[in-house]
């Protein structure tokens, strides 16, 4: 059969190398926020994020996983005039957000809520700052199907929803690449839960996503109207509890 497999270690290897940040600010800012917590975008996702953004200039952005603030910043600085929401569970990280967001001059345009997104996105915090037009989605991956389903209401016509780590280091795509030992029960949970994401992504009527070998997998989709769209309602009750880095 023919080969047509891209991501063999090289090619990750020759594209984390590749990528280098031009702008020094938000070079510092991966260093520093790199100390903070190593839960960052990937080079790769965030030059296609980047483009994304520009391409699409949306005023009003949704983020779900803030960790230090690092992916935060970086909307507001390619993007002047949008208004950027984002959600982190741990109160360590939501302080370490908001210290980079206000460093950084860009208090007046971000908002850093604190708690489960599962919780915060059904709240009047955010409903108040809704409609977005653009969603990324970086947070605990067993949970992208839910998030979802509350981001859904919260949608703009044209809304663009980025989802990272779909392809979760290719664990969705194969049990070939399965940890052994205690995380993997976990594993397989979380593969399982993300092939579904995937499958509803895909075939979902109104909705037109790309899933990319970018990085650790991004999903980019499209909801020309979001209202004529059905929830991920093919879920399996949660049976194992999973910590909120899921
Ligand atoms: C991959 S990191 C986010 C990285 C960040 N977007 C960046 O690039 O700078 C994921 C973050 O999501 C947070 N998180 C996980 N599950 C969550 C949940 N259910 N609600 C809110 N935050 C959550 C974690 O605490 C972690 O800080």
């Amino acid at each position: 059969m023919e080969t047509r497999n891209i991501t063999v270690p090289q090619t990750a290897a020759y594209l984390q190398e590749l990528y280098c940040q031009k702008d020094p600010l938000l070079a510092e800012l991966r260093q520093k926020s790199g100390e903070i917590t190593p839960a960052l975008l990937l080079p790769e996702a965030e030059a296609l994020l980047h483009q994304l953004l520009l391409l699409q200039q949306p005023r009003r952005i949704l983020e779900i996983g803030t960790a230090a603030g690092y992916s935060a910043a970086c909307f507001a600085r390619w993007l002047p005039q949008a208004q950027i929401t984002t959600i982190e569970a741990l109160p360590e990280l939501c302080t370490a957000a908001e210290k980079t967001l206000s460093g950084l001059g860009f208090s007046d345009r971000t908002c850093v809520l604190e708690g489960d997104a599962r919780q915060v996105l059904a709240g009047e915090a955010v409903r108040g700052k809704a409609p977005f037009d653009f969603i990324f989605i970086d947070a605990a991956k067993s949970h992208y199907a839910e998030f979802w389903n509350l981001c859904l209401p919260l949608m703009a016509r044209g809304c663009l929803i980025v989802s990272d780590n779909v392809l979760f280091k290719g664990l969705t795509a194969s049990a070939d690449f399965e940890a052994e030992g205690k995380k993997k029960r976990k594993h397989r949970t979380i593969a399982r839960r993300l092939r579904t994401y995937l499958t509803y992504l895909t075939q979902q009527e109104g909705l037109l996503t790309s899933v990319l070998a970018a990085g650790d997998g991004l999903a980019i989709t499209i909801v020309a109207e979001p209202e004529g769209v059905l929830p991920c309602n093919t879920l399996q009750p949660q049976t194992e509890k999973e910590d909120i880095h899921g």
